[in-house]
């Protein structure tokens, strides 16, 4: 090696060794006769004094130093004085004095603050991600999710899992994105796709017997881009033989929060075992199906209270099927006017047709401050008082629509709250379960039914019946599991039989013809004895987001692309040669606008 220590290495007790450093300058400082440098490597920062009376050439070398450069310096340790030591650092009672230093490679002057926390545009981040991932934080974040992946390995092999690789050219398999696609050079006009998840693989290998898999498997979807989706990205992916939902949903559990106690013993899970609610649940209390169980603030259901009521907003979407809700913001009810407006705007921009504020002032007597009290009577306002618990001072949002909008906008609301509220503790990691998803639901572009999670997920058994008869009232053996509103992972118990693999293609429109061409090897292979099975994939991106308090998933991938799927540094995707292009049949059409 190069160096006989790490920069993070050096002790008082190492006082007079001679060492040899390696690493990055960090930092110059030159006090005229003595230079300091702080030497960085990925374990810390070891300060190096350069004395023109210990070694001239030592100190003529570093004057030339510049941050970024490598260096090689031998030299000796000595304790720095007690008033020049430096708590901040590991290394900080010692310094090391350079006998010999050596330039190793210089550097531009980089176009990334390496030393120094301060925001940066993403888009110069991630075209120089070699520089990025020098920074203290990026380190941090990559070996925190090796750490991760190392538990999970380690986990699961406790338990019996082999880890075995599936193949990334294989045959399109739906899991609700587009498939990205390769062109066959020796099978002209045949394409590959990239797997969405090694899902019927998995399952493949359970005909097989091996019982317990696992694999930390990268995913590929053609999906438009969000905070927390990437076009490629990592599961923990795992199925298992002869199991309930119980016992996959016990395994990841245990797994979780072992891996959390262990890796990061700073967060503190919020409940153990992990509280769990059906779908309906969790749209009726949080409307969301991933919801952040960090804080209360739950929807109250008014619509009981409200059928008779005089106001045409509250009884003409009452008659026509829809709901009225709120959440009691407390203490909202001080802030100003124009924040109330803010707040109705906000939620016709979410899909609300409007929303109603109203301010708490006094409970007995009732005092509603709000532009619709006047058409609400006293036993309306009381029961809206008395239902959501309301106090004086506090801010209520009602929202009249049909169940889906009063979800998904109250929902937000009710987020948009917790964080201005501050009730939103990044220490505190809120899991759950999420359980008895519907199995399908409807398409309205494609006129037919599609499946919630995917075609291969088994239906509860008592509602198995109405397949045919009452499509949208069957519920799924799926779980997802959910962390501080994320979707963390998704799975279910499998259909393992082939007539009943065909009864779902059925229900989803496919016709007998298009389930055989599209997915006629599994068909085949439930009738070669498919024991029952079930697993789950845990996104590992996500999950090391939650766990380094990060807010996107790129800052937890060493080269993640941009939001519309380019990779900044390499510049993919990028033009190919007409040779590789005659080679795959290919011939291009493109739209003038589209060549860019
Ligand atoms: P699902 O599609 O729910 O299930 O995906 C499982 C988990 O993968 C993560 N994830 C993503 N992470 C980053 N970027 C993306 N674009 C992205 N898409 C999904 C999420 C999600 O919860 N084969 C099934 C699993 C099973 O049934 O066992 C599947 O892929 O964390
Ligand atoms: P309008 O008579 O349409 O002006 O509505 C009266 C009040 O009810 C206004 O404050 C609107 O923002 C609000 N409002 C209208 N439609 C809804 C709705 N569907 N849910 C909640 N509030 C609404």
């Amino acid at each position: 090696m190069l160096k006989t220590h790490t920069c993070g290495e050096l002790r008082p007790t190492d006082d007079g060794r001679q060492v040899t450093l390696a690493g990055w300058v960090d930092r110059r400082r030159d006090h005229g006769n003595l230079i300091f440098v702080d030497l960085r490597d990925r374990w810390g920062i070891t300060q190096v004094v350069f004395d023109p009376s210990a070694s001239p050439e030592a100190h003529e070398a570093a004057s030339q130093l510049r941050n970024e450069y490598v260096l090689q310096v031998r030299g000796t340790v000595r304790c720095r004085p007690e008033e020049m030591v430096n708590p901040t650092l590991d290394t900080g009672g010692v310094e090391v004095l350079a006998i010999e230093a050596q330039i190793l490679n210089p550097a531009k002057t980089p176009v990334l603050y390496i030393n120094r926390d301060v925001e940066e545009d993403e888009s110069l981040r991630l075209r120089y991600r070699y520089l990025d991932l020098r920074k203290p934080r990026m380190q941090r974040n990559l070996i925190l999710r090796h750490e991760v992946v190392r538990f999970i390995r380690n986990y699961l092999h406790d338990r019996d899992f082999i880890e075995i690789e599936t193949p990334i050219l294989i045959k399109s398999t739906p899991e609700g994105a587009r498939d990205y696609i390769v062109p066959s050079r020796v099978h002209p006009g045949r394409f590959y796709a990239l797997p969405q998840s090694p899902q019927q693989l998995k399952q493949l290998l359970m005909v097989s017997g091996l019982e317990r898999y696992f694999q930390i498997a990268r995913c590929f979807r053609d999906e438009d881009q969000r905070a927390d989706r990437q076009p490629e990205f990592t599961q923990l992916d795992l199925e298992m033989s002869f199991v309930d939902r119980q016992d996959v949903i016990q395994l990841t559990e245990g797994l979780f929060t072992e891996l959390i106690q262990t890796v990061t013993p700073e967060k503190r899970l919020l409940q153990t075992p992990f509280p769990r609610f059906t779908h309906a649940e969790a749209m009726a209390l949080y409307g969301s199906d991933k919801p952040d169980i960090r804080f209360g603030m739950l929807l109250t259901d008014l619509s009981p209270d409200l059928t008779d009521s005089e106001f045409r907003v509250f009884a003409g979407t009452l008659s026509s099927g829809g709901q009225v809700k709120g959440i009691r913001v407390p203490g909202g009810g001080s802030w100003p006017r124009s924040q109330f407006d803010e707040l109705v705007t906000t939620a016709q921009e979410l899909g609300a047709k409007g929303l109603i504020w109203m301010v708490v002032e006094g409970t007995s007597p009732i005092a509603l401050r709000s532009p619709v009290n006047k058409f609400l009577s006293e036993a309306e306002q009381q029961a809206i008082v008395e239902r959501m618990q309301a106090e004086p001072g506090d801010l209520l949002l009602i929202i009249a629509d049909a169940p889906a909008v009063v979800a998904e906008v109250l929902g937000q609301l009710r987020l948009q709250m917790g964080r201005r509220l501050n009730l939103l503790d990044d220490d505190v990691l809120g899991f759950a379960w999420i359980v008895d998803f519907p199995l399908l639901e409807w398409d309205e572009e494609e006129g037919r039914y599609s499946a919630v999670h995917h075609p291969f997920t088994a239906a509860l058994d008592e509602d198995l019946p109405y397949l045919e008869s009452d499509p949208a009232r069957v519920r799924a053996k799926a779980y997802d599991v959910v962390a501080n509103g994320y979707e963390i992972g998704g799975g279910s118990i499998r259909i393992h039989r082939r007539d009943e693999q065909q009864r779902m293609f059925r229900a989803i429109g496919l016709t007998p013809e298009e389930a055989e061409a599209q997915f006629g090897h599994l068909l085949q292979a439930f009738e070669f004895g498919a024991p029952p099975h079930g697993g789950i994939a845990p996104g590992i991106d996500r999950l090391v987001m939650l766990l380094a308090n990060e807010p996107n998933i790129r800052e937890v991938m060493a080269f993640p692309k941009t939001q519309n799927a380019v990779d900044l540094m390499t510049q993919a995707p990028s033009p190919v040669s007409e040779k590789q292009l005659r080679e795959l049949h290919i011939k291009l059409d493109l739209e003038p606008q589209a060549t860019r």
